[in-house]
């Protein structure tokens, strides 16, 4: 089969890439490209682990068709540290917010997401949010504390 070639930008950065018509987003980005920050959980959209945005907005790139990045906006999880890590980051580091780790890249965009979008959130929607972000490990508490507590930081601490 001939390989679609794709014109996109991820995390600020124009890239082209070559991929069947048929392959996912995921598998392009943990192969070709390298970035292997996305995790595969399940492979069919349950788990959240390859949490990305396209467009600015929280995808699953299990999901997605690397086709559909052509002329697209995608965001990874190794884009959201700039010379600093992330609040996010830095929370659920100080907070020991993850165990072995496989479902925190999707987590923290998922989150990153929310904050963007809700600056003050409830722990009810904090929960309901990353409700499509499957963790063996920890339990959700140290997740969702660690959210709640990088949205008071960001606001100033307000709460
Ligand atoms: S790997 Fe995409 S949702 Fe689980
Ligand atoms: S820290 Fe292991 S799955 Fe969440």
């Amino acid at each position: 089969m001939a390989k679609l070639h794709v014109s996109t930008t991820i995390n600020g950065e124009p890239q082209e890439f070559l991929c069947d018509a048929d392959q996912s987003m995921l598998d392009v980005l943990r192969g070709p490209l390298g970035l292997t920050g996305s995790k595969e959980g399940c492979g069919s959209g349950d788990c959240g682990a390859c949490s990305i945005t396209l467009d600015g907005r929280l995808v699953c790139s299990c999901l997605m068709l690397a086709a559909e990045a052509e002329g697209r906006q995608i965001g990874t999880i190794e884009g959201m540290a700039g010379e600093e890590l992330h609040p996010l980051q830095t929370k659920f580091l100080e907070m020991a917010a993850l165990q072995c780790g496989i479902c925190t890249p999707g987590v923290l965009m998922a989150a990153k997401s929310l904050l963007e979008r809700n600056p003050d959130p409830t722990e009810h929607e904090v929960r309901f949010w990353l409700a499509g972000n499957l963790c063996r490990c920890t339990g959700y508490d140290k997740i969702v504390r660690a959210v709640m507590e990088t949205a008071a930081d960001m606001r100033g601490g307000a709460r």
